[in-house]
């Protein structure tokens, strides 16, 4: 299982903490980018994001906004390992897709809580990524949804060739729920201590 990094509950000092996160044992730095209309919190923007963090893991953007193609644009030019957008957009998700792989990078697609995977299956044939929110998408730091460990079981006896990720929620303890998943986003569990010793924790776990 991989780790993605998520800076948003960093609350001091956020380029040199994100610069010191990306040195630590992660796979890839997880970028929560929110629009205030998707989700009612608003984030950094592309020129923000530019000079907050660096390349020194491949980026992971999560695109929790509306206008989707406007983000796609602006973020496609980071040069992110994946661009994940959200199923619940009001858009054609076929074209959607094909607008990110157009930039040759690879396609997440995420579901809300309340999304069931019966919804997505048409898509996955065309994905690499499928980005399961175990919290509502919107902030860092809450509970992890119990209900989302029968979906990564969904997911998985579909045999499909895309990589599950889960993101809100995972600490030490709900990640012994999750050893299924190929990536899991891990945000408030790592910042809120010394990184280095939450990332190895957690790896214990994952790695016993
Ligand atoms: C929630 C974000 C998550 C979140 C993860 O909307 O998509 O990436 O920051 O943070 P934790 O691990 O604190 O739930
Ligand atoms: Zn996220």
């Amino acid at each position: 299982m991989k780790i993605s990094a998520s800076f948003l509950s960093i609350k001091d000092n956020l380029k040199e903490n994100i610069n010191y996160l990306t040195k630590c044992d992660i796979d890839y730095l997880h970028l929560d980018i929110m629009d205030g209309i998707f989700v009612k919190n608003k984030t950094w923007d592309i020129l923000e994001i530019k000079n907050l963090i660096n390349y020194n893991k491949p980026l992971d953007v999560h695109l929790m906004v509306s206008d989707v193609y406007k983000y796609i644009d602006e973020y496609q030019e980071l040069k992110p390992e994946f661009i994940t957008f959200h199923y619940e957009v009001d858009l054609d998700i076929m074209e959607v897709i094909n607008y990110i792989k157009k930039y040759n990078i690879k396609v997440g697609l995420a579901i809300k809580p309340n999304t069931k995977i019966n919804e997505i299956i048409p898509y996955l044939p065309f994905i690499d990524l499928i980005l399961v929110m175990s919290v509502e998408p919107g902030e860092g730091g809450q509970q992890f949804i119990i209900d989302s460990i029968n979906k990564i079981k969904e997911l998985k006896e579909l045999k499909g060739d895309f990589l599950i990720e889960i993101d809100g929620g995972i600490n030490i303890d709900t990640v012994s729920l999750i050893s299924d998943v190929d990536i899991a986003v891990v945000g408030s569990y790592i910042t809120s201590g010394n990184y280095e010793e939450k990332i190895k924790s957690i790896k214990e776990k994952i790695y016993g």
